[in-house]
């Protein structure tokens, strides 16, 4: 299928690479270039042979944000009726962990998008903030709810109210990146691309398991997520089990588990 506004590329065979290519437009989040987007992921998602997603922009940018250009004559009556922005929460049916490696610019839903990712790797260059203040308006694609989670409330009151952009170095002290890689160009790909190979190279029903339990703390009270992880534990050595017994076992074998 050819794209676009998008690349996409299988760097390792269990890997899918999604490259955000609106360079004019600084990668600028419009609908047709989400369209794409959710049509890659759900692709990736479906291929056996994918074990996990990398998403990444260019050099400048991640992304610069929604695409300010498509939004800005839209009425409260227009973005209501065409559940404006509705289609981003797809990505969260998305089973395979997605990686954002991040270089330059993540702004406003450049953010927000790299914050609905699972993990985010940060170059040197990244720069992620919450802009929308600067255009008399709030973030719109959970970023002052997944912020909060994240970085706390102060932190993220100082990012929506300011608009001030974050470097990677503060976004890592705060935690709301993994890290920061390499210095390079196209380092913190690589390094993205590596850490999705070596997430593919697991078990997957463990790994989409986890991913599950994982997001399942920033919707769920204590009590209800440890109870959660508890059933979806108990229910992950069925697998292995199944997977112990056909042989040969194409998981490392455990010890003092199974009919070794
Ligand atoms: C549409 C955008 C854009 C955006 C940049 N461009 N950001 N187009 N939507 N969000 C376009 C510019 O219009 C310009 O196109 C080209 O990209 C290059 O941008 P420049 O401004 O010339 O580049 P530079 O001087 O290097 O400045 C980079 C920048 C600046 C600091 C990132 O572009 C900027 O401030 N952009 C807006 C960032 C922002 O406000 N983001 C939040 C958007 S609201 P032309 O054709 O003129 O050359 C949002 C709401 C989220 O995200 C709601 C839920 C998802």
């Amino acid at each position: 299928m050819s794209y676009n506004y998008i690349l996409v590329a299988k760097p390792e065979p269990s890997v899918s690479l999604i490259t955000l290519n609106r360079p004019k437009a600084l990668n600028a989040l419009s609908s047709p270039l989400f369209e794409e987007l959710n049509k890659a992921l759900k692709d990736a998602d479906d291929d056996d042979a994918i074990g996990a997603i990398v998403l990444t922009g260019s050099e400048k940018a991640f992304a610069a944000g929604a695409d300010i250009k498509e939004m800005q004559n839209k009425t409260y009556a227009d973005a209501f009726k065409t559940r404006f922005l509705g289609d981003w929460a797809q990505l969260f049916t998305i089973r395979k962990p997605i990686i954002a490696a991040v270089s330059g610019y993540a702004l406003g839903g450049g953010c927000e998008l790299a914050l609905m990712c699972d993990i985010i790797l940060a170059s040197p260059t990244a720069k992620f903030g919450q802009p929308e203040i600067n255009l008399g308006v709030i973030p719109g694609g959970g970023g002052s709810q997944r912020l909060a989670h994240v970085i706390g409330k102060s932190r993220t009151m100082e990012l929506v109210l300011t608009g001030r952009n974050i470097s990677a170095q503060e976004a890592a002290a705060w935690g709301m990146v993994s890290r920061v890689v390499g210095e390079g160009e196209g380092e913190v790909v690589r390094e993205a691309v590596e850490m999705a190979k070596v997430i593919s190279s697991k078990s997957q029903i463990a790994i989409q398991a986890a991913k599950e339990v994982v997001n399942a703390a920033y919707e769920l009270n204590l009590a209800e997520g440890l109870r959660f992880e508890r059933r979806i534990f108990h229910g992950s050595w069925d697998h292995v089990f199944a997977e112990l017994k056909s042989s040969p076992p194409s998981i490392p074998a455990l010890p003092g588990v199974g009919p070794r």
